[in-house]
């Protein structure tokens, strides 16, 4: 068989080079030159061949998927899924390095065993005794879980076609690769084009794959974006390595919605699931100190209960510094700002240091007042009533803007024993038949909310 040609193209504008040039000779971009393999010539045979004609089928006649899904009976991750891993599905696990994309995959492995049969565990970067290792320690012992420590993924799908998997893992797609091309593994061509291979491999077997990838240090997962488009499902697994928790998460999914987390701890043996994830954040939560205030985020749809902590203290000398851990720094000092400005805070000689509780990193407007309710908390030294949470988002004049899903939020609260909660105004007056147990305190700005949540 004669080795499949790759040539150069570039990226920006379509240039096709036989060689690789560091800066584009037509466009004069540099570093957009990307090998690809070249599809093989249409030869006479390919001419001759008749293609047989694509046959539209009425979309009510064709077949649905749905009761072939295979339940993974780890509920967390399962819901992720979408409810089910779905036949010929690739499933793309994001994160970074040491997180635990390997642990958790080694698990599922081992969980599907009965229903999807053998399971090859391709690894790529560990070796066989490794991945015993870990398995020992994670409690996997089934007969049926196949390991291969191979890099050329040409190999590792023979090893695939003996021994005839019902489910694929790929550990990772960064370190195979296709002897075919020239490009070091985990460049942006090898890939893609594993990634390619793995798809023409296991669509028409109906093998779901699982793909491992690793996040580079801008968040997205390394090499091309064009691998989140080629893939089914893509999740990431989020967490800070030194905490306990992490929180699963998908952001494309072709079979399910992306609303849905998943969240766990990852303990000695392995990731175990967090049946009430608000109850586990607030676990260890500081009651009568100043500058700890609870708000309400929402994940996907679940909302979950978080502890944000806030420290002030006055500058030594120079600039203040303003440091956040597990929110947005750039959010932080807009809040900071707003404080100063709205609500009358002497915050510009103070450094403020802002940590979410349990490693959870929280992007949503609605903790918005949690954060300068903490902050504001610890600057005047007066705790916030442990009762109480804090919700709404806060914008530049100070004035609290409503969020959405309030009564999921409230629910979630009440759930938790809390008694009070702090709301935006606007959405305190559509009168929502409030929760039981709870008493709903409408405010119409951050700094009537934090006069309402202190105490003392
Ligand atoms: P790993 O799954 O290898 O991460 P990834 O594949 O995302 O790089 O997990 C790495 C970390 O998890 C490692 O530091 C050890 C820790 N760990 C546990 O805490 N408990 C366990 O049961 C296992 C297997 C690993
Ligand atoms: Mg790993």
């Amino acid at each position: 068989m004669s080795k499949a040609r790759t040539k150069f193209v570039c990226q920006s504008c379509g240039l096709e080079s036989p060689a690789y040039y560091g800066r584009c000779p037509q466009c004069n971009t540099w570093g957009s030159l990307v090998e690809t393999v070249e599809p093989r010539a249409p030869g006479r045979e390919r001419r001759d061949r008749r293609i047989p004609a694509a046959r539209p089928t009425r979309l009510t006649e064709v077949a649905s998927a749905e009761e072939r899904r295979q339940v993974v009976p780890l509920g967390e991750f399962n819901r992720v899924l979408g409810g089910g891993l779905v036949p010929g599905s690739l499933v793309l696990l994001g994160g970074d390095p040491g997180v635990g994309k390997s642990t958790l995959l080694l698990q599922v492995a081992g969980l599907l065993t009965p229903t999807a049969g053998r399971v090859l565990y391709v690894s790529a970067e560990e070796s066989a005794q490794q991945i015993k290792l870990r398995a020992d320690r994670l409690g996997v012992v089934v007969d049926d879980l196949y390991v291969v420590a191979e890099t050329n993924l040409e190999v590792a799908l023979d090893a695939a076609a003996a021994v005839e998997p019902g489910l694929l893992i790929i550990d990772s797609i960064q370190t195979v690769y296709l002897e075919d091309m020239t490009s070091a593994a985990g460049s942006v061509s090898q890939v893609r084009e594993c990634t390619a291979r793995l798809m023409q491999y296991a669509k028409p077997r109906h093998l779901p794959v699982f793909i491992v990838g690793h996040v580079t240090k801008e968040g997205a997962i390394a090499g091309p974006r064009v691998l989140e488009h080629m893939v089914d499902a893509v999740l990431y697994l989020e967490g800070e390595r030194y905490h306990q928790y992490r929180v699963l998460r998908a952001v494309k999914n072709r079979f399910g919605s992306t609303d849905e987390v998943g969240v766990f701890t990852m303990a000695s043996n392995g990731m175990q699931e967090v049946a009430n994830p608000s109850e586990a954040f607030l676990q260890e939560r500081s009651r009568d100190t100043h500058g700890s205030a609870v708000g309400v985020t929402l994940e996907g749809t679940r909302p979950i209960l978080v502890e944000v902590q806030a420290l002030t203290s006055t500058t030594a000398f120079g600039l203040p510094r303003r440091t956040a851990n597990g929110f947005d720094a750039n959010r932080l000092q807009m809040l900071v700002a707003v404080l100063s400005k709205r609500v009358g805070l002497g915050l510009g000689s103070q450094d403020i240091y802002l940590n979410i509780a349990g490693g959870l990193r929280i992007a949503e407007p609605a903790v918005d007042l949690a954060v300068v309710t903490a902050v504001a908390s610890s600057y005047r030294e007066r705790p916030v009533d442990p009762s109480t949470v804090v919700i709404g988002e806060v914008g530049l004049s100070g004035e609290l803007r409503s969020v959405n899903q309030l009564e999921r939020r409230l629910n979630e609260a009440a759930k938790l024993g809390f008694a009070r909660a702090v709301v935006p105004a606007p959405a305190g007056r559509r009168r929502l038949p409030p929760p039981p147990g709870i008493q709903v305190v409408p405010a119409a700005t951050a700094a009537e909310a934090i006069e309402v949540a202190l105490v003392g």
